[in-house]
């Protein structure tokens, strides 16, 4: 199954990503985590990512459709299929996704599309908090670690924020995405793909939709 999940920064794309994987065994390719492992490793590519990220910009298309070619063309692809998680963000990274898929022999079996109000977004990435080990991605309020100070997934205990939740960069980041984002569902529209999922209801209702969608 080869899929895409959209939404805009907090509507839950990394939350529904890690339900889908752990149920459908897809490989999950989310080019913010991409970025993020870039920045940590102090890559070139991290440089030039984080000072874009830094000010909720969008790093450049060449960049971006460069690193998902990559991942892309890797064997397991083929076995497993992808779930394409930030990506694309743009119309031309959504027309070089329409190339690369046809150069790999790929097709696309849907676009799930998580709907939420950007007014209640800036509180959902404000809580937001990771797990420095695992990843894995709570909520202070509305998703917090069964005992506190502990991850749910691999039990450790250090978790940390990402600079770009800010209230300030979140704003920015919202514009951008509101602005980019509406080519993009109208072009997966006309391809008839397009799945939309209500993504103010409780996480666990949320992924019963994906579920469905998806069985
Ligand atoms: P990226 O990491 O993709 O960030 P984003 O799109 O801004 O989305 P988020 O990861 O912040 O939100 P999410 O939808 O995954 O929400 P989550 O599940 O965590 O990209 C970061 C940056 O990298 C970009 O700004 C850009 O600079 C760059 N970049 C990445 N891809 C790019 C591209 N293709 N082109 C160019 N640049 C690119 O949930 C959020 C919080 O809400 C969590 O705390 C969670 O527990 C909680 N939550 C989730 N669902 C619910 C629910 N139903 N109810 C209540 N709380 C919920
Ligand atoms: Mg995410």
């Amino acid at each position: 199954m080869n899929l895409l999940i959209m939404g805009l920064p907090g509507a839950g794309k990394g939350t529904q990503s890690e339900f889908i994987v752990k149920n459908y065994n897809v490989n999950h390719i989310s080019t913010g985590d991409m970025f993020r492992a870039a920045m940590k490793n102090e890559t070139e590519m991290g440089k030039l990512a984080q000072s874009f990220i830094d000010k909720g910009e969008l790093v450049p298309d060449e960049v971006t459709n460069g690193i998902v070619k990559e991942r892309l063309a890797q064997d397991d692809i083929k076995e497993a299929g992808f779930l394409l998680d930030g990506y694309p963000r743009t119309i031309e990274q959504a027309h070089a996704l329409d190339t690369m898929l046809v150069e790999l022999g790929l097709k696309l079996n849907a676009v799930i599309n998580i709907e939420v109000n950007p007014d209640i977004l800036v509180n959902r990435l404000s809580g937001r908090y990771i797990c420095r080990n695992c990843g894995a991605t709570y909520h202070k309020i509305y998703n917090p670690t069964k005992v506190e100070g502990t991850c749910d997934v691999c039990g450790e205990h250090e978790f940390y924020q990402r600079p770009d939740d800010q209230p300030a960069t979140v704003k920015n980041r919202l514009d951008v995405n509101i602005k980019e984002s509406a080519p993009i569902i109208e072009h997966y529209t006309t391809l008839g793909l397009v799945k939309n999922v209500g993504g103010e209801q409780d996480i666990d209702k949320v992924s019963q939709d994906v579920k469905a969608i998806l069985d």
